[in-house]
């Protein structure tokens, strides 16, 4: 059995979503939810639900009007972001243990993450673009398939060392030169079975190879770009951290400029302690 088969049983394997998620999920085309399916999904998790509500009064979302029920998220915020919020705390609980095959301790993948996606929502609240809220989960998700990958990278240690001495290679290529797929793909496959549409899957497997994808464009370079300025900033960089390809291309077509980057990284910052607290 290769290490990509074994990879993909391991994809195939990975927990589903928790059940709140997925009634949301089912809900995203009824602008109609009632109260009584309300009350069903707060029964499903209280506790998830209520941190909902406090990562809905956070700075992630930025609102004057505190926003104090399930309910009154969803006609507020929509079915949409309510289910991206939950989502987020769903998923943010996975990032938080160490992966030595990475070289990262406990909580640097869940801190590159949040940083990324903050970083990435600050730059598409400088561009105006509408859909903020996706770019953020795209940010909090893109590093997901490091979970997978971490023990066969650990086990091939000596692999990755001489490949770096001998090339200079980007990570993710030389994970699909040792184990047949990347981390990106491998995140994305995750991602695919949990049904969470094409924008979030394309916005994790095209992460490192931004001029490789051929739809969602600029949610890919944006991703692209926080993920790169969260590496230079040493959030979450391990042994192999810095150790990629980092394409120009997204500053260019984007048009921002360093003000934007620098002022991106500095609010990204604040923003990052209280929702770091919020989200384990
Ligand atoms: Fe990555
Ligand atoms: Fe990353």
């Amino acid at each position: 059995m290769t290490y990509r088969d074994r990879i993909e049983e391991h994809i195939a394997n990975f927990p589903k979503m928790p059940p709140l998620c997925q009634s949301l999920l089912g809900y995203l085309d009824d602008p109609d939810v009632d109260f009584k399916t309300i009350r069903n999904l707060v029964q499903y998790d209280p506790g998830l639900t209520a941190n909902v509500l406090k990562l809905a009064n956070s700075v992630y979302l930025g609102t004057v009007q505190e926003i104090s029920s399930l309910q009154a998220a969803l006609v507020r915020l929509g079915t949409r972001r309510v289910f991206e919020l939950v989502l987020s705390l769903a998923v943010s609980t996975r990032l938080v243990p160490a992966l030595p095959g990475y070289g990262l301790e406990a909580r640097d993948l869940l801190r590159h993450s949040i940083w990324t996606a903050v970083a990435a929502q600050e730059l598409a609240r400088i561009l105006q673009m509408k859909n903020v809220d996706t770019v953020f989960t795209v940010g909090l998700l893109h590093d997901l398939g490091l979970l997978l990958l971490d023990p066969f990278i650990a086990g091939e240690r000596d692999r990755f060392t001489l490949i770096f001495e001998e090339q200079s290679i980007s990570f993710n290529t030389a994970e699909r030169e040792v184990l047949g797929i990347d981390h990106a793909e491998a995140g994305a496959g995750i991602l695919e079975l949990w049904q969470l549409g094409p924008e979030i899957v394309s916005g994790v497997r095209w992460h490192h190879e931004p001029a490789e994808a051929s739809c969602f464009q600029e949610l890919i370079y944006l991703i692209h770009l926080a993920d790169m300025l969260s590496l230079s900033e040493g959030i979450g960089t391990g042994i192999y951290g810095l150790q990629y390809n980092v394409s120009a291309e997204p500053v260019r077509a984007l048009g921002l400029k360093k003000e934007h980057l620098e002022y991106a990284a500095s609010k990204t910052l604040d923003k990052m302690r209280e929702l770091e607290t919020i989200l384990t």
